[in-house]
């Protein structure tokens, strides 16, 4: 079977980590922990909880299709008319929707390198031309990102912070960025951290929404900060025009039903919040500080996960982790050779990294 888009014979497919339970069994080990994926280490609350067990009992229907209930409930939350907002199986899908929607055959997208994979993937797939800016001192080269953009270009990707530096674009960069990008090019800007980011020169992006004459899209998740990255949550911030347009490439149902209800039971659950937003921030000081006894480079973040240079064999270093019961991000796949990226967890788990990490670059 040789009949499918041959752009698909140059994309890498995103490879999955192993199942924790997995990684116990084979290497005999009791308590795994997965500091992988940047989630949020704290469980669920039971407000949360208690969403989950009553709407498992309506799966024989159909969700609501039009998220009314979380629409509203985030339309209140964010001062924002329900209809400057969509709601994607994750912030990922979000991010394909758009792409869907805005990209032809010969439009260019621009990205920074590193950064999310999934822009670029998406892309490839819609067949368009990727354009990839370097970072410079692993921030976002705004200047050259603009310098790039042609008649051509149709998105340009800002994840603010970034994934996997976790570094950020300040507001008056990002001002000055839009004021100067042409009308033409939807700047996608990823806030899949902003609960964790928000504050001081960090750019409070909703105001945004109100100029007419650019195209953005803002996008965040409940997977993070509100802790229900396996229940695939997350929204885009539009005008009403762009929320039109990415409505007609989105599938009916592509909220499911659990994820509905407990996305609006995260909402209403400060505390929840509160503690995961702070958990971060006081944990973030200690990964700095071991990082910066063991003198290993690292970079300052304003994400939920600290991106390090180990300057050595980094599979080697995450092999001897996993031997510890720690799964980190081996970076390889970025193109960033040494380099791992850790999520911060709880305290313990992250005590439990300090010690085999110490190890693991011995
Ligand atoms: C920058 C960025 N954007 C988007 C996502 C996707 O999040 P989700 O699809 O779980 O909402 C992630 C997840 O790691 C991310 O790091």
């Amino acid at each position: 079977m040789k009949n499918y888009k041959k752009i698909l014979d140059k994309i890498t497919p995103y490879k999955p980590g192993k199942p924790i339970e997995e990684v116990k069994r084979e290497l005999s080990l009791e308590r795994v922990i997965k500091l992988a994926s940047n989630e949020n280490a704290i469980p669920p609350s039971p407000a949360v909880l208690e969403a989950i067990e009553r709407t498992a009992r309506d799966v024989s229907r159909y969700p609501d299709g039009g998220c009314f209930y979380l629409r509203q409930a985030l339309s209140e939350k964010l001062s924002l008319s329900a209809d400057n907002i969509i709601f994607g199986n994750g912030s990922d899908e979000i991010i394909v929707l758009a792409l869907r929607a805005f990209l032809d055959a010969d439009s260019e997208v621009i990205l920074a390198n590193p950064t999310f994979l999934v822009y670029k993937i998406a892309s490839q797939v819609e067949g368009a031309c990727i354009k990839e800016i370097p970072m410079n001192n692993f921030r976002y080269d705004l200047e050259s990102m603009l310098k790039a953009v042609t008649k051509k270009t149709k998105v340009v990707f800002i994840a603010n912070p970034d994934n996997p530096t976790g570094t950020y674009v300040t507001d008056e960069e990002l001002k000055s960025f839009i004021e100067r990008v042409g009308e033409h090019v939807l700047v996608v800007i990823d806030e899949a951290y902003y609960e964790f980011a928000k504050g001081g020169d960090y750019p409070e992006t909703l105001e945004l929404l109100k100029r007419e004459d650019r195209n953005i899209l803002i996008i965040r998740t409940f997977s993070k900060a509100y802790g229900l990255a396996g229940l695939r949550i997350g929204y885009g911030l539009a005008s009403e025009n762009i929320i039109g347009v990415l409505n007609k490439v989105r599938e009916p149902f592509n909220v499911n039903s659990i994820a509905q209800a407990a996305a609006i039971a995260a909402l209403k659950d400060e505390k929840y919040l509160l503690d995961s937003v702070s958990l971060v921030l006081e944990e973030k000081k200690k990964f700095y500080n071991v990082f910066k006894s063991l003198g290993v480079e690292y970079f300052e973040t304003k994400a939920n996960f600290v991106l390090v240079n180990t300057k050595r064999d980094s599979e080697k270093i995450f092999e001897c982790l996993l031997k510890e019961g720690i799964i980190v991000r081996e970076m390889s796949a970025w193109g960033l050779k040494g380099f791992i990226r850790v999520s911060i967890g709880l305290s313990q788990e992250n005590e439990m990294f300090f010690k085999a990490f110490a190890e693991a670059i011995k």
